[in-house]
Formats: C-alpha cells, structure tokens, sequence
C-alpha cells in the first residue's frame, strides 16, 4: 500500500472519533495523521494517497480550518493524486445543506486535476439538496453522528474496504 495521509482537525470531537476509527480499520501504520488546523503545502505534497475529514459548518460551509488552508491548495497541482472525503453533517438540521463541505471540497480538489475516489450511495438518507452529490451519488462517505450514530460503524467499515482497492 502506498503512502496515505488523513488530514482532519485534531481539536475536533467528532470528526477526530471517526479518523480514529479510519485509522483503525485500516490497520495499524498504514496511514499517517496529520492536523488540518496547521496543514502546510508541503505536508500535502509529501502524499499522493489522501484521506480528507471535512465537515459542513456555517449552513453548507467549510469548517474554518480548511477554508484558511483553501487558497494555498488552488496553487497546487494535484495531476496523480488521489483524495477520499469523509465529512460529518446533519441532514434533518440542515436538509438543504447536507454534507455539503464534501462536495465543495471535492470540486476544489477536481479543479487542480486530483482524482477524488470513494464515492457512495445515498440510500439510507433523508436530505433535499447536498453539494456532495454528483451523478446520484456522494462524492465521499458522509455520517451523521446526530440522527444515525448506529449506521455509521458499517458506514466507515464498507468506505475503507473500498478505498483500499480503490488507492491501489
Ligand atoms: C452552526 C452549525 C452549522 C451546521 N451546518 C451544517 C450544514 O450546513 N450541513 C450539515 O450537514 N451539517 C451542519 N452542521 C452539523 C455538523 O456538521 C455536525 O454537527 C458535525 O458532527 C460537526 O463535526 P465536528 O464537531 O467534528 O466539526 C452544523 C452544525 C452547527 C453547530
């Protein structure tokens, strides 16, 4: 397996319990965390694997750690490159806004030529509108610790059993 970094915020509550649990299906070692608080050019320039925790804040917003870290990624060129999103939202909360950080992350990322893997299906969800879909699906994995904490278990063990083939 080659090298893949999870980026998420280490100060988060929920999204870090997630990355644990990322980190632990994919075995000891095989991923390496980083902060998304204090993410620099060069770590994402060390990886060409990419796990990515990103939240919707702000009603279909990028939580503000990622949105600082934003005008630095539109320089960069991610031609090769793979990305996973994984972001947490609340889809009776904020129906029309469900997982959106997702999807707006994703299309940053696809604008500097990355290829963004792990999509899944949006059976099982009640929402009305989400940036994070594309063609019928998400464009990542998106859990809602809010209203389907019990979901999310098979949710995050079928995602990584797919990224491993897919970031081959
Ligand atoms: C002020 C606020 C705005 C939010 N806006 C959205 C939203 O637009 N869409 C969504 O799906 N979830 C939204 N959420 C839900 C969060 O994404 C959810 O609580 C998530 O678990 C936060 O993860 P974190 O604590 O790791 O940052 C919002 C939550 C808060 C408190």
């Amino acid at each position: 397996m080659l090298n893949i970094g999870l980026f998420y915020s280490f100060r988060s509550l929920k999204t870090r319990k997630i990355a644990e649990r990322i980190e632990e299906c994919f075995g000891a070692g095989r991923l390496e965390a980083v902060d998304a608080e204090t993410v620099t050019p060069e770590d994402f320039m060390r990886f060409d694997r990419f796990i990515l925790g990103v939240p919707t804040w702000f009603d279909g917003e990028l939580p503000i750690y990622w949105d600082e870290f934003v005008p630095a990624l539109k320089e960069l060129e991610l031609t090769g490159r793979k990305f996973a999103i994984f972001g947490l939202g609340d889809q009776k909360g904020y129906p029309e806004n469900f997982g959106d950080a997702v999807g707006i992350m994703a299309d940053i990322l696809t604008g500097r030529n990355a290829e963004v893997i792990g999509e899944t299906s949006v059976e099982g969800y009640a929402f009305e509108s989400s940036r994070a879909l594309k063609n019928g699906k998400f464009t990542g994995l998106i859990l809602d610790q809010e209203n389907q904490p019990r979901l999310t278990e098979e949710r995050v063990q079928d995602w990584v059993e797919q990224l491993k083939k897919d970031f081959e």
